[in-house]
């Protein structure tokens, strides 16, 4: 078992360079099926998600070479399975991205039920929805789901729910479906419109992504490219409250100031000063801060991924805030860690209401999943103690170096390892 020992106190100063956008790399990765050729995938962030993605990749068939840690060459001309290995899809909630791939490239797929964050129930209804307009079926059996279909033709889907997941398996699926395939009340997430981008680039014929309507027109051949992936928005998110929060002054580059705009926003009116640049942003502070009222909903609205680093943030505002989740049932699971610190966070159903207090104290914490981890990780930098937290494999899924990035900004953090629970027998 690994944890993360921090050493509060310090205001974060320097620079930061942002890693690719980990939403966009676990949905791009199975897409590399549909190239049915090779492809060079750039700036790939060195993160488990990641390295689980290209783990299925292998098991399928695809013959991978790294070119450097954030550089692979992926060449999928020949695949031996369409059955993604139970262990390795459960690791992360993004392997339902290669039921649609691989229904795409042979007519079928097995998926055992994606695992990831526990955020509260995450049904995939609408990702079957796109796939059985197009023609194919599907059943649950075991935990494994399997999508298989003949031929797929083009349809008009209308989703029910706003989904990222939803959407971008719908382009997925309709990439080779014959005819034109219309997708409404479609996610507008910049990682949705990196994913057409990179299918365009390999011959599909996508439009109108980053919109309410995306076109397919199935296409009779796909090939590979080389594709660039976008800087991770959540990442950069983080690292500018991680700023604001501890009243430091960080220059964050490889960013799309454009993509951060509503992260922007609430900083400036919490009093925290940024200023953009042409692919980078300067996060500074040093008034008090401000409360805020948050509501998380699909872009460009503000994001729920940034909802547990807002909170942390606001615990020590001066006034009272409140949050409320729009998209997610159960994603205020860190509010009894903050308690912990001495935050007055009460949670309500889907809100939050946080009064600010002077200080956190450091506390030993527990990460119950990726985005409230790196909200716990800015809290404890906050303080002017040491603090621990566990089950730091949560936040590894999703930042890439993050303990080396911390402590270039000046951070006191360091990974260790944690002894091995005593064996009950003894070896002999
Ligand atoms: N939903 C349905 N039916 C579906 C799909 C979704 O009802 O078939 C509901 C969900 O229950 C939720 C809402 O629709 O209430 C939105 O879910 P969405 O499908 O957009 O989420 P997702 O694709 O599973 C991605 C990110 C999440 C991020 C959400 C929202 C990936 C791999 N994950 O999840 O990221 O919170 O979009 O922006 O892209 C994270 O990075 O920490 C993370 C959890």
């Amino acid at each position: 078992m690994e944890k993360f020992v921090i050493k509060g106190g310090k205001p974060l100063t320097g620079e930061v360079t942002i890693s690719g956008a980990k939403n966009a790399a676990v949905a791009i990765l199975p897409a590399t099926i549909l190239a049915a050729g090779k492809c060079v995938i750039e700036n790939l962030p060195d993160i488990s998600d990641v390295a689980a993605s290209l783990k299925i990749l292998k098991a399928l068939g695809a013959q991978i070479r790294m070119i450097d840690r954030n550089t692979y060459e992926i060449d999928t001309s020949m695949l031996v399975s369409t059955e993604v290995p139970a262990e390795l899809s459960r690791k992360m909630r993004a392997s339902y991205y290669f039921l649609g791939a691989l229904l795409s490239r042979s007519g079928k797929a097995q998926v055992a039920m994606p695992g990831g964050c526990n955020l509260g129930p995450r049904p995939i209804d609408q990702h079957l929805k796109a796939f059985s307009a197009l023609g194919a079926t599907d059943s649950v059996d075991y935990g494994m789901i399997s999508v298989r279909a003949h031929k797929l033709t083009g349809a008009h889907i209308f989703f029910d729910k706003v989904s990222v997941g939803a959407t971008m398996n719908g382009m997925l699926s309709a990439v080779m479906a014959e005819g034109q395939t219309v997708l409404e009340n479609c996610a507008k997430e910049p990682h949705v419109v990196d994913l057409a981008n990179f299918l365009n680039m390999c011959g599909a014929d996508i439009r109108g992504a980053g919109t309410d309507v995306i076109k397919v027109r199935g296409a009779q051949q796909m090939h590979g490219c080389t594709y660039s992936i976008i800087p991770d928005q959540i990442e950069a998110g983080s690292y500018m409250v991680a700023a604001a929060a501890t009243g430091g002054d960080v220059l964050i580059k490889n960013v799309t100031p454009k993509h951060l705009e509503p992260i922007t926003v609430k900083l400036q009116r919490a009093g925290a000063k940024v200023e953009e640049f042409d692919d980078a942003v300067r996060v500074s502070r040093v008034g008090e801060l401000q409360p805020l009222k948050i509501n998380t909903m699909p872009h460009p609205g503000f994001p729920t991924d940034m909802q547990p680093l807002m909170s942390v943030m606001l615990t020590v505002a001066k006034g009272t805030s409140t949050i409320t989740e729009g998209i997610w049932d159960n994603r205020f699971r860190y509010a009894d860690e903050l308690a912990k610190m001495g935050a007055n966070i009460q949670v309500d159903g889907q809100v939050a209401v946080i009064e600010g207090v002077a200080k956190l104290q450091p506390a030993p914490l527990h990460a119950s999943d990726l985005r409230a981890g790196a909200a716990l990780v800015v809290a404890a930098l906050m303080t002017n103690g040491t603090s621990e937290i566990t089950e730091i494999q949560h936040i590894e899924r999703g930042y890439e170096n993050i303990v080396a990035k911390l402590q270039a900004l000046g951070a006191d953090i360091t990974r260790v390892e944690t002894e091995p629970a005593i064996a009950l027998t003894p070896a002999l």
